[in-house]
């Protein structure tokens, strides 16, 4: 891990909000812009990322060490959807987990790095417990939607965050908004002015708002991402937009 310099870790209050897809948008726009990018799918019971990817093969051991798939030039991916059927369930007890995650962490040939990317279940269960317990992260971004009924979970997230000692450096508000496919006008599903109300609520900043893009989920789902698949859409720019506010809040440079 000391070889990695930026850890980051994707965690939300509820399930299928978007940690995944931002997980993998996030990692293909930080490895397209040349920086060295390692994603770990912590997400145990539900790892979508190989399919979200497209990785259909498996990581090899070599020495004993676990050895994460390629995926374009420089970003290498690892997730427990590649070493059991995707269709397979794992009925793991939380010490089991833990250790799996540690071996994820320290077993796996992760070489020289700029960048983890940690993508997690929903919520501030085992998974969540594990990794900020034996990782000092960089910080971790919060996905939510912009329902109010959503920011009770996100504030359990923050409040959990920072008691296991690590900061939130913002959150996403994904599914903000849509855009009209027959006009081209934007609707704003949860009220205009929704990312500028939840960042005053929840006392943190927002890093992007993303809209609601059918064809981004039509995508993820036959293995394409928006960032090399859906080039110039709104959601694409979004995904950007968020790179940059990450670099930003990491000081400005990431290599
Ligand atoms: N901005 C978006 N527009 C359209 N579909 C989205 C968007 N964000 C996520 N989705 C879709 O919603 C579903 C849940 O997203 P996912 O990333 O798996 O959530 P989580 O990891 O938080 O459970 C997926 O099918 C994904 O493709
Ligand atoms: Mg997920």
């Amino acid at each position: 891990m000391a070889r990695i310099r930026h850890k980051i870790a994707i965690l939300s209050g509820k399930g299928g909000v978007g940690k995944t897809t931002v997980a993998v948008n996030v990692a293909v726009a930080l490895a397209e812009e040349g920086f060295r990018v390692a994603l770990l799918d912590l997400d145990l019971h539900g790892p979508n990322i190989p399919r979200m990817l497209g990785i259909e093969e498996g990581p090899s051991v070599q020495e004993g060490m676990i050895v994460p798939a390629k995926y374009g030039p420089n970003m290498v991916v690892l997730s427990i959807g590649m070493l059991v059927d995707q269709d397979q369930a794992v009925a793991w007890r939380g010490p089991l987990k833990h250790s799996a995650i540690q071996q994820f962490l320290s077993d796996t040939a992760w070489g020289e790095q700029d960048f983890m990317i940690f993508d997690l279940p929903p919520g501030t269960g085992d998974e969540a417990l594990s990794l900020m317990q034996l990782v000092k992260l960089d910080g971790v971004v919060l996905v939510t939607t912009p329902q109010r009924v959503a920011l009770d979970d996100v504030m359990r997230a923050v409040h959990f965050t920072e008691e296991m000692g690590q900061q939130v450096l913002g959150f996403v508000n994904n599914m903000a908004y849509t855009i009209c496919p027959h006009c081209g006008g934007r609707i704003d599903i949860f009220g205009k002015d929704s990312s500028n109300v939840l960042s005053e609520l929840l006392g943190l900043e927002c890093l992007a708002t993303i809209p609601l893009e059918p064809k981004l989920a039509e995508f993820l789902d036959t293995g394409k991402n928006a960032i090399m698949h859906m080039r110039g859409s709104e959601v694409e720019k979004a995904f950007r937009q968020l790179v940059a506010s990450l670099i930003s809040r990491l000081g400005g440079e990431g290599k």
